[in-house]
């Protein structure tokens, strides 16, 4: 039999994030949580599929995520869904999170609950889109959802606080926020038609995406890039001028709200954004240095959306970063967190030191510092050369003389300072420097 000596690799559009990087993701991810639970955000962990037909009505049949980018497959091929009779049925890996709250806010009765329903989420989700860059099949996202009764513009205002506090936590700072309102199904519809009937006059300037848009989402031909197309596009109607008065208004008071905080804005009147369940504001964060792929915030208003699926008239707004990019600006800036690695590198020569060096080891543990063992006695200046390798702070020296004096021998590594401690202090030592270098 020939052995198949065939190597796998990660499928196109997805990756794996390894040490050390996993571990910037876990505290960008961890900082997200901090930030977002001091505004009274909570976490509700989503299904990682849903039914089609969920994300279809939702972000809208006619959408490129719906149309095109979806990973769809039979829930026929599910014994289960068999039984239940909806072997028909199809399910999709989530392309998107803000369906699926809004799903959840109505299957477990969340309208009923106290105040406003303020919900945070982190997780992959999937898109077959082509991929570059800061564009990826698998992708991860933090995000947050507010649902309930009010779509008082002060709650946009802190949403959109609350991101921008993230990111100057998460040391994004050369960002830029802009803004916009698109209107709700009181005055879009009429803005809509207008813009189409705008763009069939121009239609012999655009391109084919463009023209195909203009029949079916005239509102998207607004986000093309193509440099061709811009002076056609910046002679368009604008929905600015088409908003009924409440619309207006909403959106001044969101402006001033903002304003209120101390957040600078731009406003940006082609912020259609890609999904259909949106209402009246919508956002978008950019950051500098990322091509193309630069958006590493995208949210807005959906008031319409639980309705729509079949709950009660309901208000929402929400957003998502888009963790891959954000990672990527950080990475970029090189203003990296410092993040604590490798504390202590155990050096323990000779078999009467190894108990000693089990025994520390476990403290040292529990006191949350990062400790590597050597499972077998190593000679002392390749142990030492390791300990450098593996970029430990300190190594741990346990020989002979130490077991005999009952003492520890700690080495900087950074500058081969020395000193002899006690159990005791060694511990108190460690823990507070780990204090203070976090
Ligand atoms: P979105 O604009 O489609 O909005 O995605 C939000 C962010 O996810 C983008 O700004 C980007 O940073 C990131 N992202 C999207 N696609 C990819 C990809 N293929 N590769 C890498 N990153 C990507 C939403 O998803 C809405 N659910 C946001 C929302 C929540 N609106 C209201 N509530």
């Amino acid at each position: 039999m020939t052995e198949n000596k065939r190597q796998f690799k990660a499928i196109k559009g997805t990756r794996d994030i390894l040490p050390p990087d996993s571990a910037l993701w876990n505290w960008f991810e961890q900082t997200a949580r901090n930030t977002f639970e001091s505004y009274n955000f909570r976490e509700i962990r989503l299904p990682i599929f849903e039914e089609t037909e969920l994300f279809a009505r939702s972000i809208g049949a006619d959408t490129d995520v719906v149309n095109k980018e979806m990973y769809t497959f039979n829930a026929g091929q599910d014994a289960d869904a068999k039984e239940d009779a909806v072997a028909s049925q199809t399910y999709s890996l989530r392309p998107e999170a803000t369906a699926s709250v809004a799903r959840a806010y109505i299957e477990h009765g969340m309208q009923t609950l106290a105040g406003n329903v303020k919900l945070y989420y982190a997780g992959p989700m999937f898109r077959r889109e082509r991929p570059q860059k800061g564009r990826y099949r698998q992708f991860y996202q933090v995000g947050a959802e507010v649902l309930g009764q009010s779509d008082a513009p002060g709650i946009d205002a802190e949403v959109i606080e609350m991101v921008m506090t993230f990111f100057k936590r998460a040391g994004l700072t050369r960002t830029t926020l802009h803004i916009n309102s698109i209107g709700d199904n009181n005055c879009r519809p009429q803005y809509v038609e207008k813009l189409r009937e705008e763009l069939r006059n121009v239609a012999g300037q655009l391109g084919p995406d463009s023209q195909r848009r203009i029949e079916t989402n005239p509102l998207r031909v607004l986000d093309s890039k193509l440099p061709d197309e811009q002076p056609v596009i910046e002679k368009l109607p604008r929905i600015s001028d088409h908003l009924c008065d409440a619309c207006r208004e909403h959106f001044a008071k969101l402006k001033e709200e903002v304003s209120l905080r101390g957040i600078a804005y731009q406003e940006h009147w082609r912020l259609v954004r890609g999904l259909d369940y949106y209402t009246r504001t919508t956002f978008e964060v950019i950051a500098e240095g990322l091509g193309s792929q630069n958006a590493i915030c995208g949210g807005g208003r959906y008031d319409g959306l639980v309705e729509l699926l079949g709950g009660p008239p309901t208000k929402g707004i929400g957003f998502a970063i888009g963790t891959d990019r954000a990672i990527l600006s950080i990475q970029e800036s090189k203003r990296r967190p410092q993040l604590p690695g490798l504390a202590v590198f155990v050096a323990w020569m000779g078999q009467p030191a190894y108990p000693t060096a089990v025994n520390i080891t476990r403290k040292l543990r529990d006191a949350s510092l990062a400790v590597e063992l050597p499972p077998e006695e190593m000679k002392f200046k390749k142990s030492l050369g390791l300990a450098d390798k593996l970029g430990a702070r300190y190594a741990l020296i346990i020989g002979e003389d130490e077991v005999n004096s009952g003492t520890f021998t700690l080495k900087r590594l950074a500058d081969s300072e020395q000193k002899k401690l006690s159990e005791f202090d060694l511990l108190e030592y460690l823990e507070s420097e780990r204090r203070g270098s976090v």
